[in-house]
Protein backbone atom coordinates (compact mmCIF):
# COMPACT_ATOMS: atom_id res chain seq x y z
CA UNK A 1 0.00 0.00 0.00
CA UNK A 2 0.93 3.74 -1.17
CA UNK A 3 2.64 6.03 2.05
CA UNK A 4 -0.12 8.07 2.48
CA UNK A 5 0.74 11.56 2.35
CA UNK A 6 -2.94 13.59 3.74
CA UNK A 7 -5.40 12.51 6.03
CA UNK A 8 -9.58 13.65 5.92
CA UNK A 9 -10.97 13.19 9.36
CA UNK A 10 -14.58 13.19 10.50
CA UNK A 11 -16.43 13.12 13.65
CA UNK A 12 -19.55 12.45 14.86
CA UNK A 13 -20.84 13.03 18.87
CA UNK A 14 -19.73 14.69 21.62
CA UNK A 15 -16.88 17.10 22.53
CA UNK A 16 -14.92 14.10 23.69
CA UNK A 17 -14.85 12.74 20.47
CA UNK A 18 -14.20 15.82 18.84
CA UNK A 19 -11.45 16.27 21.12
CA UNK A 20 -9.92 12.90 20.49
CA UNK A 21 -9.97 13.83 16.90
CA UNK A 22 -7.97 16.86 17.42
CA UNK A 23 -5.34 14.21 19.09
CA UNK A 24 -5.45 12.28 16.32
CA UNK A 25 -4.81 15.03 14.02
CA UNK A 26 -1.43 16.00 15.45
CA UNK A 27 -0.34 12.32 15.72
CA UNK A 28 -1.00 12.02 11.45
CA UNK A 29 0.56 15.39 11.21
CA UNK A 30 3.47 14.39 13.46
CA UNK A 31 4.11 11.58 10.91
CA UNK A 32 4.32 14.43 7.93
CA UNK A 33 1.00 14.17 6.41
CA UNK A 34 -1.46 16.83 5.54
CA UNK A 35 -5.04 17.17 7.16
CA UNK A 36 -7.02 18.23 3.96
CA UNK A 37 -10.60 19.42 4.40
CA UNK A 38 -12.29 17.67 0.91
CA UNK A 39 -12.30 13.54 1.76
CA UNK A 40 -11.75 13.16 -2.40
CA UNK A 41 -8.34 14.59 -2.25
CA UNK A 42 -7.30 12.36 1.29
CA UNK A 43 -5.08 9.22 0.98
CA UNK A 44 -6.07 8.26 4.41
CA UNK A 45 -9.93 8.71 5.85
CA UNK A 46 -11.15 8.55 9.47
CA UNK A 47 -14.44 8.65 10.66
CA UNK A 48 -14.20 8.71 14.40
CA UNK A 49 -17.83 7.65 15.76
CA UNK A 50 -20.67 7.78 18.05
CA UNK A 51 -23.07 5.38 19.23
CA UNK A 52 -24.82 7.52 22.01
CA UNK A 53 -28.38 6.79 19.40
CA UNK A 54 -29.37 4.47 16.55
CA UNK A 55 -29.02 7.42 14.37
CA UNK A 56 -25.91 8.23 15.08
CA UNK A 57 -24.81 4.78 14.14
CA UNK A 58 -27.15 5.02 11.10
CA UNK A 59 -25.15 7.96 9.39
CA UNK A 60 -22.03 6.68 9.84
CA UNK A 61 -23.07 3.16 8.50
CA UNK A 62 -24.42 4.83 5.20
CA UNK A 63 -21.67 7.10 4.71
CA UNK A 64 -19.01 3.89 5.32
CA UNK A 65 -21.37 2.09 2.95
CA UNK A 66 -21.39 4.53 0.38
CA UNK A 67 -17.20 4.81 0.67
CA UNK A 68 -17.26 1.39 -0.36
CA UNK A 69 -19.54 1.18 -3.58
CA UNK A 70 -17.60 3.78 -4.84
CA UNK A 71 -14.01 2.49 -4.00
CA UNK A 72 -12.12 3.92 -7.06
CA UNK A 73 -9.14 4.57 -5.19
CA UNK A 74 -6.60 3.56 -2.51
CA UNK A 75 -7.05 5.20 0.03
CA UNK A 76 -6.36 3.71 3.63
CA UNK A 77 -10.11 3.47 5.50
CA UNK A 78 -10.18 3.65 9.46
CA UNK A 79 -12.88 3.65 12.02
CA UNK A 80 -12.30 4.78 15.13
CA UNK A 81 -14.88 6.08 18.08
CA UNK A 82 -17.66 4.74 20.11
CA UNK A 83 -18.67 2.60 17.20
CA UNK A 84 -15.58 0.92 16.85
CA UNK A 85 -16.13 -0.27 20.52
CA UNK A 86 -19.59 -1.24 20.24
CA UNK A 87 -19.35 -3.47 16.91
CA UNK A 88 -15.69 -4.44 16.89
CA UNK A 89 -14.83 -7.22 14.34
CA UNK A 90 -18.71 -6.98 12.94
CA UNK A 91 -17.62 -3.55 11.43
CA UNK A 92 -15.52 -5.80 8.57
CA UNK A 93 -18.39 -8.00 8.47
CA UNK A 94 -20.16 -5.64 6.96
CA UNK A 95 -17.73 -2.83 5.31
CA UNK A 96 -15.22 -5.45 3.94
CA UNK A 97 -13.48 -2.30 2.61
CA UNK A 98 -12.51 -1.08 6.07
CA UNK A 99 -8.76 -1.00 6.72
CA UNK A 100 -8.75 -0.46 10.49
CA UNK A 101 -11.12 -0.45 13.59
CA UNK A 102 -9.14 1.43 16.14
CA UNK A 103 -11.27 1.96 19.85
CA UNK A 104 -11.32 4.83 22.17
CA UNK A 105 -8.74 3.49 24.67
CA UNK A 106 -6.66 2.81 21.54
CA UNK A 107 -5.54 5.93 20.11
CA UNK A 108 -1.85 5.68 20.89
CA UNK A 109 -1.67 2.69 18.66
CA UNK A 110 -2.43 4.80 15.50
CA UNK A 111 0.96 5.01 14.66
CA UNK A 112 1.46 1.49 14.99
CA UNK A 113 -1.89 0.49 13.08
CA UNK A 114 -0.98 2.62 10.52
CA UNK A 115 2.67 0.79 9.79
CA UNK A 116 0.67 -2.23 10.14
CA UNK A 117 -1.67 -1.72 7.38
CA UNK A 118 1.49 -0.14 5.37
CA UNK A 119 2.84 -3.71 5.53
CA UNK A 120 -0.21 -5.34 3.48
CA UNK A 121 -1.59 -6.47 6.88
CA UNK A 122 -5.61 -5.92 6.43
CA UNK A 123 -8.58 -5.61 9.03
CA UNK A 124 -6.17 -4.69 11.59
CA UNK A 125 -8.45 -3.88 15.01
CA UNK A 126 -7.29 -2.48 18.74
CA UNK A 127 -10.78 -2.06 20.84
CA UNK A 128 -9.57 -2.24 24.63
CA UNK A 129 -11.86 -1.61 27.06
CA UNK A 130 -9.34 -0.70 29.21
CA UNK A 131 -7.25 2.76 29.29
CA UNK A 132 -3.64 2.98 29.80
CA UNK A 133 -2.68 5.86 30.98
CA UNK A 134 0.18 6.77 27.96
CA UNK A 135 -1.54 8.60 25.89
CA UNK A 136 -0.05 12.45 24.58
CA UNK A 137 -2.52 15.29 24.67
CA UNK A 138 0.31 17.40 24.14
CA UNK A 139 0.17 16.29 20.59
CA UNK A 140 -3.33 17.47 20.08
CA UNK A 141 -3.53 19.59 16.64
CA UNK A 142 -6.64 22.11 17.35
CA UNK A 143 -8.78 24.03 15.43
CA UNK A 144 -9.79 27.07 17.54
CA UNK A 145 -6.68 28.89 18.61
CA UNK A 146 -9.03 30.93 21.56
CA UNK A 147 -11.02 27.90 23.32
CA UNK A 148 -9.76 24.47 24.23
CA UNK A 149 -11.13 21.00 25.45
CA UNK A 150 -8.74 19.04 27.81
CA UNK A 151 -9.87 15.72 28.81
CA UNK A 152 -9.72 15.47 32.84
CA UNK A 153 -11.49 12.13 33.34
CA UNK A 154 -12.10 9.05 30.49
CA UNK A 155 -14.72 6.36 30.86
CA UNK A 156 -17.94 6.16 32.87
CA UNK A 157 -18.86 4.47 36.37
CA UNK A 158 -22.80 5.75 36.51
CA UNK A 159 -23.59 2.90 34.16
CA UNK A 160 -27.49 4.48 33.57
CA UNK A 161 -29.19 1.52 32.26
CA UNK A 162 -30.00 3.20 28.95
CA UNK A 163 -26.79 4.23 27.89
CA UNK A 164 -23.77 2.71 25.81
CA UNK A 165 -20.65 4.99 27.04
CA UNK A 166 -19.78 2.61 30.19
CA UNK A 167 -19.36 -0.09 26.93
CA UNK A 168 -17.51 1.81 24.41
CA UNK A 169 -15.64 3.95 27.06
CA UNK A 170 -14.40 1.72 29.66
CA UNK A 171 -14.14 2.37 33.54
CA UNK A 172 -13.38 5.98 34.78
CA UNK A 173 -9.31 7.02 34.91
CA UNK A 174 -8.63 10.63 35.57
CA UNK A 175 -5.61 12.24 34.30
CA UNK A 176 -3.18 13.61 37.27
CA UNK A 177 -3.84 16.70 37.79
CA UNK A 178 -0.06 18.08 36.78
CA UNK A 179 -0.65 16.74 33.62
CA UNK A 180 -3.63 19.00 32.73
CA UNK A 181 -2.07 21.88 34.44
CA UNK A 182 1.19 21.82 32.32
CA UNK A 183 -0.92 21.42 28.98
CA UNK A 184 -3.10 24.20 30.31
CA UNK A 185 0.13 26.46 30.89
CA UNK A 186 1.05 25.61 27.61
CA UNK A 187 -2.39 26.75 26.07
CA UNK A 188 -2.33 30.00 27.75
CA UNK A 189 1.47 30.74 26.75
CA UNK A 190 -0.12 30.18 22.82
CA UNK A 191 -2.55 32.43 23.54
CA UNK A 192 -5.59 30.34 24.34
CA UNK A 193 -8.15 32.53 27.02
CA UNK A 194 -10.84 29.45 27.51
CA UNK A 195 -10.80 25.97 28.74
CA UNK A 196 -13.19 23.50 28.90
CA UNK A 197 -12.78 20.18 30.62
CA UNK A 198 -14.35 17.34 29.67
CA UNK A 199 -15.54 13.84 30.96
CA UNK A 200 -18.30 12.19 30.69
CA UNK A 201 -19.13 13.01 34.68
CA UNK A 202 -16.25 15.39 35.58
CA UNK A 203 -17.43 15.34 39.32
CA UNK A 204 -15.94 11.87 39.69
CA UNK A 205 -12.54 13.23 38.92
CA UNK A 206 -9.90 11.57 41.52
CA UNK A 207 -12.10 9.53 42.49
CA UNK A 208 -10.17 6.37 41.15
CA UNK A 209 -7.00 8.10 42.41
CA UNK A 210 -7.50 8.41 46.20
CA UNK A 211 -3.89 8.36 46.84
CA UNK A 212 -3.63 11.85 44.83
CA UNK A 213 -6.02 13.40 47.14
CA UNK A 214 -7.13 16.10 44.37
CA UNK A 215 -10.59 16.25 43.52
CA UNK A 216 -12.80 17.94 41.00
CA UNK A 217 -13.38 21.37 43.16
CA UNK A 218 -9.36 21.03 44.24
CA UNK A 219 -8.59 20.87 40.19
CA UNK A 220 -10.53 23.83 39.82
CA UNK A 221 -8.79 25.79 42.34
CA UNK A 222 -5.50 24.75 40.59
CA UNK A 223 -6.37 25.82 37.46
CA UNK A 224 -7.78 29.28 37.97
CA UNK A 225 -4.47 30.51 39.02
CA UNK A 226 -2.92 30.19 35.46
CA UNK A 227 -2.57 33.23 34.13
CA UNK A 228 -3.96 34.18 30.75
CA UNK A 229 -7.38 31.84 30.88
CA UNK A 230 -10.24 34.12 31.56
CA UNK A 231 -12.45 31.25 31.70
CA UNK A 232 -12.67 27.87 32.92
CA UNK A 233 -16.25 25.52 31.53
CA UNK A 234 -16.97 22.23 32.32
CA UNK A 235 -18.93 19.01 31.17
CA UNK A 236 -20.85 16.84 31.92
CA UNK A 237 -22.08 16.75 35.51
CA UNK A 238 -23.97 14.18 37.00
CA UNK A 239 -25.94 15.57 40.02
CA UNK A 240 -25.73 13.12 42.67
CA UNK A 241 -21.64 13.90 42.27
CA UNK A 242 -22.23 17.85 42.77
CA UNK A 243 -20.83 19.05 45.88
CA UNK A 244 -21.01 22.15 47.53
CA UNK A 245 -17.74 22.55 47.93
CA UNK A 246 -17.88 22.40 43.52
CA UNK A 247 -20.61 25.16 44.04
CA UNK A 248 -18.71 27.49 45.91
CA UNK A 249 -15.70 27.05 43.82
CA UNK A 250 -17.95 28.26 40.82
CA UNK A 251 -19.06 31.57 42.74
CA UNK A 252 -15.30 32.23 44.20
CA UNK A 253 -12.97 31.14 41.60
CA UNK A 254 -12.85 34.23 38.82
CA UNK A 255 -12.32 32.19 35.47
CA UNK A 256 -15.03 29.94 36.37
CA UNK A 257 -17.96 30.37 33.97
CA UNK A 258 -21.24 30.19 35.84
CA UNK A 259 -23.07 27.59 34.30
CA UNK A 260 -23.57 24.09 35.06
CA UNK A 261 -24.46 21.43 32.45
CA UNK A 262 -25.99 18.41 34.65
CA UNK A 263 -28.55 16.37 33.46
CA UNK A 264 -31.85 15.28 35.24
CA UNK A 265 -32.63 13.13 32.36
CA UNK A 266 -36.22 12.71 33.38
CA UNK A 267 -38.82 14.14 35.69
CA UNK A 268 -40.67 11.08 37.52
CA UNK A 269 -38.80 9.23 40.18
CA UNK A 270 -40.29 5.73 38.99
CA UNK A 271 -38.54 6.63 35.49
CA UNK A 272 -35.66 7.98 37.21
CA UNK A 273 -34.72 4.74 39.46
CA UNK A 274 -35.43 2.36 35.97
CA UNK A 275 -32.86 5.02 34.30
CA UNK A 276 -30.35 3.88 37.49
CA UNK A 277 -29.83 7.79 37.99
CA UNK A 278 -29.50 7.18 41.65
CA UNK A 279 -31.27 10.40 42.42
CA UNK A 280 -34.64 11.29 42.89
CA UNK A 281 -36.11 14.53 40.97
CA UNK A 282 -36.79 16.22 44.85
CA UNK A 283 -32.94 15.57 45.55
CA UNK A 284 -32.56 17.04 42.43
CA UNK A 285 -34.33 20.16 42.64
CA UNK A 286 -32.48 20.08 46.53
CA UNK A 287 -29.26 20.72 44.50
CA UNK A 288 -30.76 23.08 41.75
CA UNK A 289 -31.82 25.70 44.81
CA UNK A 290 -28.63 25.12 46.58
CA UNK A 291 -26.66 26.03 43.27
CA UNK A 292 -29.27 28.95 42.93
CA UNK A 293 -28.62 29.69 46.28
CA UNK A 294 -24.55 29.67 46.32
CA UNK A 295 -24.05 31.22 42.49
CA UNK A 296 -26.12 33.79 42.29
CA UNK A 297 -26.84 34.15 38.16
CA UNK A 298 -26.14 30.65 37.18
CA UNK A 299 -27.14 29.61 34.27
CA UNK A 300 -28.12 25.39 33.74
CA UNK A 301 -28.14 22.96 31.13
CA UNK A 302 -29.62 19.81 30.73
CA UNK A 303 -30.37 16.47 28.63
CA UNK A 304 -33.59 14.57 28.68
CA UNK A 305 -34.60 11.26 27.19
CA UNK A 306 -38.03 11.00 26.49
CA UNK A 307 -40.15 7.57 25.93
CA UNK A 308 -37.98 5.63 27.88
CA UNK A 309 -39.47 2.25 27.89
CA UNK A 310 -43.44 2.18 30.22
CA UNK A 311 -43.06 5.99 30.84
CA UNK A 312 -46.96 7.56 31.01
CA UNK A 313 -48.16 10.51 30.18
CA UNK A 314 -48.46 11.49 33.26
CA UNK A 315 -44.60 10.43 34.07
CA UNK A 316 -43.43 12.38 30.94
CA UNK A 317 -45.78 15.48 32.28
CA UNK A 318 -43.70 15.56 35.28
CA UNK A 319 -40.75 16.14 32.96
CA UNK A 320 -42.13 18.62 31.46
CA UNK A 321 -43.37 20.57 34.62
CA UNK A 322 -40.11 20.14 36.40
CA UNK A 323 -37.91 21.23 32.99
CA UNK A 324 -40.47 24.42 33.46
CA UNK A 325 -40.20 24.92 36.92
CA UNK A 326 -36.00 24.52 36.95
CA UNK A 327 -35.99 27.07 33.44
CA UNK A 328 -33.00 25.37 31.86
CA UNK A 329 -30.34 27.66 29.38
CA UNK A 330 -29.58 24.93 27.10
CA UNK A 331 -31.45 21.59 26.83
CA UNK A 332 -30.64 18.80 24.28
CA UNK A 333 -33.67 16.73 24.04
CA UNK A 334 -33.41 13.03 22.75
CA UNK A 335 -36.14 10.41 22.18
CA UNK A 336 -35.30 6.67 23.75
CA UNK A 337 -32.54 4.92 21.38
CA UNK A 338 -32.54 0.89 22.73
CA UNK A 339 -28.86 0.39 22.58
CA UNK A 340 -27.37 -3.15 22.13
CA UNK A 341 -25.89 -4.51 25.48
CA UNK A 342 -27.49 -2.05 27.55
CA UNK A 343 -29.51 -3.17 30.56
CA UNK A 344 -32.66 -1.11 29.01
CA UNK A 345 -32.69 -3.75 26.40
CA UNK A 346 -34.14 -6.14 28.43
CA UNK A 347 -37.38 -3.92 28.45
CA UNK A 348 -39.34 -3.98 25.36
CA UNK A 349 -39.15 -0.41 23.33
CA UNK A 350 -42.98 0.05 23.70
CA UNK A 351 -43.65 3.84 23.43
CA UNK A 352 -44.47 4.52 19.68
CA UNK A 353 -42.19 6.43 17.61
CA UNK A 354 -45.35 9.00 17.48
CA UNK A 355 -45.78 9.62 21.05
CA UNK A 356 -42.21 9.71 21.61
CA UNK A 357 -41.64 12.52 18.70
CA UNK A 358 -45.17 14.06 19.90
CA UNK A 359 -43.63 14.41 23.59
CA UNK A 360 -40.17 15.52 22.13
CA UNK A 361 -41.94 18.16 20.19
CA UNK A 362 -44.07 19.85 23.29
CA UNK A 363 -40.62 19.93 25.08
CA UNK A 364 -38.71 21.39 22.20
CA UNK A 365 -41.96 24.19 22.38
CA UNK A 366 -41.70 24.79 25.86
CA UNK A 367 -37.90 25.29 25.46
CA UNK A 368 -37.77 27.71 22.91
CA UNK A 369 -40.35 29.98 24.38
CA UNK A 370 -38.47 30.19 27.82
CA UNK A 371 -35.18 30.87 26.03
CA UNK A 372 -36.24 33.09 23.89
CA UNK A 373 -37.80 34.98 27.06
CA UNK A 374 -34.42 34.61 28.90
CA UNK A 375 -32.63 36.06 25.46
CA UNK A 376 -35.53 38.94 25.93
CA UNK A 377 -34.66 39.39 29.12
CA UNK A 378 -31.09 40.22 28.30
CA UNK A 379 -31.81 42.97 25.71
CA UNK A 380 -30.28 46.49 26.97
CA UNK A 381 -28.02 44.54 28.77
CA UNK A 382 -24.30 44.41 28.86
CA UNK A 383 -22.42 40.77 28.39
CA UNK A 384 -18.83 40.22 27.80
CA UNK A 385 -18.32 37.97 24.86
CA UNK A 386 -15.39 35.56 23.76
CA UNK A 387 -14.90 36.55 20.23
CA UNK A 388 -14.06 33.22 18.28
CA UNK A 389 -14.84 33.42 14.48
CA UNK A 390 -16.67 34.90 12.26
CA UNK A 391 -19.82 33.61 10.84
CA UNK A 392 -21.50 33.19 7.24
CA UNK A 393 -22.67 36.58 6.91
CA UNK A 394 -18.90 37.96 8.08
CA UNK A 395 -19.88 39.10 11.54
CA UNK A 396 -18.28 38.40 14.75
CA UNK A 397 -19.66 35.30 16.68
CA UNK A 398 -18.77 34.39 20.03
CA UNK A 399 -20.07 33.55 23.80
CA UNK A 400 -21.14 34.79 26.90
CA UNK A 401 -20.24 33.28 30.17
CA UNK A 402 -23.17 31.49 30.27
CA UNK A 403 -23.00 30.15 27.00
CA UNK A 404 -25.27 32.14 25.10
CA UNK A 405 -24.35 32.94 21.34
CA UNK A 406 -23.82 36.24 20.09
CA UNK A 407 -23.04 38.09 17.04
CA UNK A 408 -21.51 41.68 16.74
CA UNK A 409 -19.66 43.86 13.89
CA UNK A 410 -16.16 44.55 14.26
CA UNK A 411 -12.90 44.29 12.92
CA UNK A 412 -10.67 41.36 12.61
CA UNK A 413 -8.52 42.25 15.59
CA UNK A 414 -11.22 41.34 18.51
CA UNK A 415 -11.38 37.91 17.28
CA UNK A 416 -9.63 35.91 20.45
CA UNK A 417 -10.29 38.86 22.77
CA UNK A 418 -13.19 39.53 25.49
CA UNK A 419 -15.15 42.41 25.26
CA UNK A 420 -18.08 44.27 26.21
CA UNK A 421 -21.30 43.79 24.22
CA UNK A 422 -24.49 45.97 24.59
CA UNK A 423 -27.47 43.90 23.40
CA UNK A 424 -29.55 45.54 21.12
CA UNK A 425 -31.82 42.50 20.28
CA UNK A 426 -32.26 38.95 19.43
CA UNK A 427 -33.41 36.01 16.83
CA UNK A 428 -33.93 32.40 17.21
CA UNK A 429 -31.39 31.48 18.78
CA UNK A 430 -28.69 34.35 19.27
CA UNK A 431 -28.11 37.56 20.86
CA UNK A 432 -26.92 40.64 18.53
CA UNK A 433 -25.15 43.58 20.35
CA UNK A 434 -22.84 46.48 19.64
CA UNK A 435 -19.28 46.04 21.09
CA UNK A 436 -18.78 49.03 23.83
CA UNK A 437 -14.93 50.45 23.06
N1 LIG B 1 -22.20 11.69 30.52
C1 LIG B 1 -23.17 12.61 30.18
C2 LIG B 1 -23.84 12.47 28.84
C3 LIG B 1 -23.51 11.36 27.94
S1 LIG B 1 -24.45 11.08 26.52
C4 LIG B 1 -24.19 12.57 31.27
O1 LIG B 1 -24.40 11.56 31.90
O2 LIG B 1 -24.82 13.57 31.48
C5 LIG B 1 -25.36 12.51 26.21
C6 LIG B 1 -26.83 12.35 26.37
O3 LIG B 1 -27.35 11.45 25.42
C7 LIG B 1 -27.29 11.80 27.69
O4 LIG B 1 -27.29 12.76 28.70
C8 LIG B 1 -28.68 11.31 27.36
O5 LIG B 1 -29.63 12.33 27.53
C9 LIG B 1 -28.58 10.95 25.89
N2 LIG B 1 -28.63 9.51 25.68
C10 LIG B 1 -27.77 8.58 26.11
N3 LIG B 1 -28.17 7.34 25.75
C11 LIG B 1 -29.34 7.50 25.07
C12 LIG B 1 -30.26 6.59 24.47
N4 LIG B 1 -30.06 5.30 24.50
N5 LIG B 1 -31.35 7.13 23.85
C13 LIG B 1 -31.56 8.45 23.83
N6 LIG B 1 -30.72 9.33 24.39
C14 LIG B 1 -29.63 8.88 25.01
FE1 LIG C 1 -24.04 7.47 30.10
FE2 LIG C 1 -25.04 7.78 32.51
FE3 LIG C 1 -22.40 7.62 32.16
FE4 LIG C 1 -23.70 9.76 31.34
S1 LIG C 1 -23.51 9.08 33.46
S2 LIG C 1 -22.18 8.63 30.21
S3 LIG C 1 -25.65 8.94 30.66
S4 LIG C 1 -23.88 6.00 31.81
FE1 LIG D 1 -21.16 9.34 21.22
FE2 LIG D 1 -19.21 8.12 22.44
FE3 LIG D 1 -19.57 10.67 22.82
S1 LIG D 1 -21.22 7.30 22.09
S2 LIG D 1 -21.75 10.91 22.59
S3 LIG D 1 -19.04 9.75 20.93
S4 LIG D 1 -18.86 9.20 24.31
Amino acid sequence: MRNPKSFYLRTYGCQMNELDTEIMAGILKKRGLEQVQEEENADLLIFNTCSIRDLAERKVMGKLGQLGRSKKRAAIIGVTGCMAMAKKESLFKKLPHIDFVLGTNNITDLDLVLDEVLKGETQKIKTDLKFEENLDYLVASRESKTSAHISIIRGCDKFCTYCVVPYTRGREVSRPGADIENEVRKLAGEGYKEITLLGQNVNSFGKDKPESKELFHDLLYRLDKIDGIERIRFLTSHPVDITYELMQAIRDLPSVCEFVHFPIQAGSDRILRKMHRIYTKSQYLEKVALLKETVPGVSLGTDIIVGFPTETEAEFQETYDVFKEIGYSVAFLYTYSPRQGTPAMRWQDDIPEEVKEERHQRLLELFHETSAKEREKLVGETVEVLFEKRNKTNMLKGRTRCWKKVIADGPDSLLGTLQKVKVHSFNHETLLGTVIA
